[in-house]
């Protein structure tokens, strides 16, 4: 069985045995993450590149971080800083990393199947899709379903719900597919502009209306909604948005009482989702953050390790 490797390009094309096992991996890593000493051997004398296209600050932090945890070597290249502005093709650059031997390449990009095109490119570096485009964004997803097991004590017979901008969200995307390969209800929510009927054909139910989205519900996540396109006229204005689709107290103790909010950021407050929400204790925003960093070192470590044996993460006081 082979789950990771020799690329994670996607959740997409993953099966639940295998998302089960990197879960269960990830939650070996926890533990590291929560000592005096963060730091294992396991990935000694191996390097990661994070190369990143576009802003962040959970993402790369994290794969930096879980690299180091894991004593790996850690490079990050900002394409701001790169000969990326000098007209250096993704091609080249790639290719120009790879010749400095590196183990891994965790890549974000604008481009939907940038990552994709550049494991095409490479023949000794595995490729992490750290967030394409509009295609997809595989270790937050992972990471929201650790904080889902977490928090509920169970991936299976869930109802989730997505607020927002499903149409250009990579975290939806990813997201979806994951809980449709778990068996979950997936129902998103947000303006006709946003929520497409076509989104059906994903297995997932479309709603506009907060009240018959949230029934039930166990998940609440937030997507961005990104101001940028309010210029676009995909919804009126931010205070129209927020009246219609913030996610509130009010909305959740009404409609889904026990559920949990996840929120895989940055999120506006105010617009997307309350601060009394975001606070509050229906919030695991902290345990996604935390949660980043022990999936990213999972993930770094199956790349190099392997799923062919029932892994044990080395423990070093
Ligand atoms: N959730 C997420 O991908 O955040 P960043 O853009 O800060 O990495």
């Amino acid at each position: 069985m082979t789950a990771v490797g020799p690329h994670l390009l996607g959740i997409a094309g993953l099966n639940r045995e295998q998302l089960d096992f990197l879960l269960a991996t990830s939650e070996q890593f926890i533990g590291i993450n929560q000592r005096e000493v963060k730091k294992v051997p396991t990935l000694r004398g191996k390097t990661v590149v994070n190369l990143f296209y576009e802003a962040s600050t959970r993402t790369r932090s994290s794969f930096e971080l879980a690299a180091k945890r894991l004593s790996a070597d850690a490079v990050n290249i900002s394409a701001q800083s790169s000969s990326v502005t000098k007209g250096e093709t993704l091609k080249d650059t790639v290719q120009t990393i790879e010749a400095m031997a590196p183990d891994i390449l965790v890549m974000r990009h604008p481009a939907s199947g940038a990552p994709h095109f550049a494991a095409k490119q490479l023949t000794r570096t595995a490729v992490v899709n750290a967030g394409d485009g509009l295609h997809e964004h595989p270790t937050q997803a992972l990471l929201d379903a650790l904080t889902i097991k977490q928090a509920l004590g169970k991936i299976d017979n869930l109802i989730l719900v997505m607020v927002g901008d499903c149409l250009r969200s990579r975290v939806a995307r990813s997201n979806i597919i994951l809980h449709r390969i778990l068996g979950n209800k997936v129902r998103l929510v947000g303006p006709p502009t946003l929520i497409l009927p076509a989104f059906k054909e994903l297995g997932v139910e479309c709603h506009h209306h907060m009240e018959s989205a949230l029934e039930g519900a166990d998940v609440v996540m937030s997507l961005r909604m990104k101001m940028e396109y309010l210029a676009e006229a995909f919804v009126p204005n931010a205070d129209e948005y927020a009246r219609k689709y913030c996610i509130t107290e009010r909305l959740l103790s009404s409609y889904a009482p026990d559920s949990i909010v996840l929120a895989p950021g940055p999120f506006i407050r105010g617009t997307e989702i309350s601060s009394e929400v975001i606070d509050g204790p229906r919030s695991r925003y902290a345990d996604q953050v935390a949660n980043g960093v022990a999936v990213r070192m999972a993930v770094l470590f199956l790349l190099m390790k392997g799923m062919g044996e029932r892994v044990t993460v080395e423990e070093h006081a």
